[in-house]
């Protein structure tokens, strides 16, 4: 083999390496939440999030204010800001005006609880 054909192949190996670590990455809908994805929805239910968000297995659940919740597993960052972890989503949940201040989803005053359980829901839905 010629050095340039050499160089061309480790070239092509090193992307499909790269490729393969950026597909071998969990998505974030296998985090621990340590909530009650059963609780998560009626919590999503008494809070309202579904006037205005979409979101999977809701009844009523089809606002368009805010992003569609389905699939939050797969998004790399909350609200665009946030890097996804449980951790993350939960304070997002819990204080968006402090994250992203003056955007339209207003604090609730959602607990620590049901925050947890929320999130369990909407990475499992
Ligand atoms: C009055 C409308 C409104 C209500 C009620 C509301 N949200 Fe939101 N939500 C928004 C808007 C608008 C955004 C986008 C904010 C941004 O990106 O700056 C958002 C963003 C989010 C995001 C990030 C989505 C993404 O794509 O990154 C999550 C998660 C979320 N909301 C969850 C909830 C939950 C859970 C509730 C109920 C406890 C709720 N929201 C209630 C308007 C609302």
């Amino acid at each position: 083999m010629k050095p340039n054909d050499m160089r061309r192949l480790s070239t092509a190996l090193l992307i499909c390496l790269a490729l393969a670590a950026c597909e071998g990455r969990p998505p974030a809908s296998d985090a621990i939440t340590g909530g009650n994805p059963q609780s998560g929805l009626k919590a999503i239910q008494r809070y309202g999030c579904g006037a205005c968000h979409r979101i999977d297995g809701v009844p009523g659940a089809y606002g368009s204010v805010g992003p569609t919740l389905e699939k939050i597993g797969e998004r790399a960052y909350v609200a665009g800001k946030l890097p996804n972890s449980p951790d993350n989503l939960q304070t997002w949940i819990r204080f968006p005006q402090r994250v992203v201040p003056g955007n339209a989803m207003p604090d609730l005053d959602v607990n620590e609880t049901d925050a947890r359980d929320i999130a369990a829901y909407l990475y499992h839905q």
